[in-house]
């Protein structure tokens, strides 16, 4: 899937070698992607850490966006050092990780425009997981990626055995996610997919359906599995709290798309490793 197949192998050598030492780390490695650009990724994302350590875990996420690197607004914090500053600066973990306003809840923030081919270097993100695994600190890790489905977006999903992805049903958006699940049927067992913009909990669940009846047909890996894991309805509200630097989850603690949130958790944590 990723690039040549001899440059993969080498890179599954490599993180087998660097994966030896975390298999006792209670940390879950979650990746959010989608393909298609504007979709929610990130805004779930910070609402669904939120809610994440409303149920006593310790959540850390990661801002992997380096298009237009937007966690510390949604969170609203000022961050001195980016993700960047470790991999390139040589900053610990220690200085890069700030500690949110919400309890638990810790953000590593990412850069906006940053030129990728600066640091390209194969398993540099690698090493940055794992080393955040090793430190055994967190339940849960929460990596939002930029869209698309370019080499650093891959570099961190080939390292992830969770994957979730954001679509609505909108077209493109389908069609890009079902780019995505062609692209991880080669490597992965699952893709978790949750359904942004979708008012009605069973429409997103046909609509996952399909994809799947689709991949069975064009013969993708058969034992590649398509979770469905929930739905989230648009709100106005949403926009307008992210626009303060507040978290929806947090402000509407009893909404319609905050018992959504904790539905599609309920969902995931039953379905990550
Ligand atoms: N359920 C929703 N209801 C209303 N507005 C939403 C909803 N989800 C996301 N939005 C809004 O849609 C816009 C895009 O969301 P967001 O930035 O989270 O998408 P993204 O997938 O991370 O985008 P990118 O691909 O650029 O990283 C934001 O203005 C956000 O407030
Ligand atoms: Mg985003």
């Amino acid at each position: 899937m990723f690039n040549s197949i001899s440059s993969q192998a080498h890179k599954l050598i490599n993180l087998t070698k660097i994966n030896k030492n975390n298999s006792k780390s209670k940390s879950k490695l979650i990746t959010i992607t989608s393909g298609k650009g504007g979709v929610g990724k990130s805004t779930f994302t910070a609402n669904i850490a939120y809610l994440l350590t409303k149920r006593n875990l310790k959540v850390l996420v990661l801002d992997a966006d380096i298009g237009l690197a937007n966690m510390q607004v949604l969170f609203n914090v000022k961050p001195k050092y980016t993700l960047f500053d470790y991999i390139q600066s040589h900053k610990t973990l220690d200085e890069i990780i700030v500690q949110t306003a919400y309890k638990n809840l810790s953000l590593i923030a990412g850069k906006s425009s940053y030129k990728y081919a600066k640091i390209k270097n194969s398993l540099v993100f690698s090493r940055i997981i794992n080393d955040i695994i090793n430190l055994n600190k967190y339940d849960i890790i929460l990596v939002d990626t930029s869209a698309g489905l370019n080499e650093y977006v891959q570099e961190f999903l080939s390292i992830s055995h969770n994957i979730l992805a954001i679509t609505t049903t909108d077209p493109s958006a389908l069609t890009d996610v079902y780019a995505l699940i062609k692209m991880l049927s080669h490597e992965k067992e699952k893709l978790m997919l949750c359904f942004n913009h979708t008012q009605n909990y069973q429409i997103g669940e046909l609509i996952s359906n399909s994809l799947i009846k689709l991949a069975k047909n064009n013969m993708l890996k058969s034992n590649f599995m398509i979770e469905y894991i929930g739905n989230v309805s648009t709100s106005a509200n949403i926009s307008t709290t992210s626009r303060l630097r507040k978290l929806f989850v947090h402000e509407f603690a009893s909404e319609v798309i905050t018992k959504q949130l904790h539905k599609v958790i309920d969902s995931l944590l039953k379905n990550i490793k």
